[in-house]
């Protein structure tokens, strides 16, 4: 008999969705059955543990009018399945990553793109990988929740759990932004003004409805936050180190989205002259985030690249990392999409093998 685990999924937004039409088509020795699928309000719930029928998994999900299980009353469901359970948290629900160390006490194993528990108060996360560390903790598994399918998280812990040592980690890690500033900044001096790219980018739906939701850089924050742990600084909060906004200080409170981009204009001057002051040097303008271990700093912020760096080459609104250590005195680089629906939810779904791969039964 073939082996096989139990999988409740919540969220059937642009991942959710990805993510269960590429189970729906996974070959795999291990058996996947889903037997809870939620989005805000309603669920479909297998109480008899036989799954779910993924073929018409949008048109049922539509008609569900079971309202979603409390998240305790989901734990004690799913830990009354026979097969090993697997929680897949395709939201970005503060609620439901808060009930993580909860779930993992229990023996649930988590898979997701949703940040907010692995870069909230370092508490959570000492509690979440203590929790997962015991032998009859759940697994967690959260690759998508930087760079999306790009292998960083997973790549970063071989490194530190081999004994190599972290030195320095850099990257561009919001997609917004590396559009953003390869359209302002570039080695052939492109003249656009900062505010024509930004609405460029809204336009082309690449920012939040209010763009200053992408430019206060708390994204990016909460992704070097992420990674900085998993190569042992322990940062406290993602507010907890300097990050440079490029909203400027008058704008940070007009109402709207649609008043900022009206005012934005008055601004493009600054942006500017940091374009030309970088140009004069033969750089470009690149917003990252770093974790410098020498100096024991964690920022994220506008930076320059020479114009042969590979940050300067970037395209598009491609995602990049480069981790140095010490056996990558030449650092390790990882490019490619940082961000969309098919490549999140592919992240999501190997680490769900991977999970499955261990614990089913
Ligand atoms: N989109 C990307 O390219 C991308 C890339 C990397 C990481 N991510 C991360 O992936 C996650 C999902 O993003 P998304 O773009 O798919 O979001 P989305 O389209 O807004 O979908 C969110 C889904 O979560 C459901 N949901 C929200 N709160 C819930 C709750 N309390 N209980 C049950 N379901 C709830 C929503 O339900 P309703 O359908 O009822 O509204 C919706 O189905 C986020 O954490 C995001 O940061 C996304």
């Amino acid at each position: 008999m073939s082996r096989s685990v139990n999988v409740a999924i919540i969220g059937t937004g642009v991942v959710g969705a990805a993510f269960i039409n590429q189970l729906k088509n996974l070959q795999s020795v291990i058996t996947f059955n889903v037997v809870y699928l939620a989005r805000s309000r309603t669920a479909l719930i297998a109480r008899d543990y036989q799954p779910l029928a993924l073929a018409s998994w949008e048109a049922d999900v539509q008609a569900a009018t079971t309202p979603t299980l409390a998240l305790s009353e989901l734990a004690q469901f799913l830990r009354a399945g026979t097969a090993p359970a697997i929680l897949i948290d395709n939201t970005s629900n503060e609620e439901i990553a808060s009930f993580y160390p909860s779930f993992i006490e229990q023996g649930i194993s988590i898979a997701t793109p949703n940040k907010k528990a692995f870069s909230s108060g370092l508490q959570t996360w000492k509690q979440i990988f203590a929790g997962a560390a015991k032998p009859a903790g759940g697994l967690v598994y959260h690759e998508a929740t930087v760079g999306a399918g790009l292998p960083i998280i997973g790549t970063l812990r071989d490194i530190v759990a081999t004994g190599d040592k972290v030195q320095k980690i850099e990257g561009i890690f919001s997609g917004t932004l590396s559009y953003i500033f390869n359209e302002f900044s570039t080695p052939e001096g492109k003249d656009v003004n900062f505010s024509d790219v930004v609405a460029v980018a809204k336009s082309l739906g690449y920012t939040e409805p209010d763009p200053r939701d992408d430019l206060n850089g708390l994204d990016v924050a909460r992704k070097v936050t992420i990674l900085a742990r998993i190569a042992g600084f322990e940062v406290e909060s993602p507010t907890s180190f300097p990050v440079h906004s490029l909203i400027p200080k008058a704008l940070e409170s007009v109402k709207s989205g649609e008043e900022y981009m009206e005012k934005l204009p008055e601004f493009d001057g600054d942006m500017e002259t940091l374009k030309e002051n970088a140009a004069k040097q033969n750089k470009v303008l690149r917003f990252v985030g770093k974790v410098d271990f020498p100096s024991n700093t964690v920022s994220v912020g506008i930076e320059e690249y020479s114009f042969d760096h590979p940050f300067a080459a970037l395209k598009g609104s491609d995602n990049v990392v480069s981790i140095q250590t010490e056996r990558y005195q030449n650092p390790l680089i990882v490019q490619g999409a940082g961000a969309g629906a098919e490549v999140t939810a592919a992240g999501v779904l190997a680490d769900a093998i991977k999970i499955a791969e261990r614990i089913a039964k």
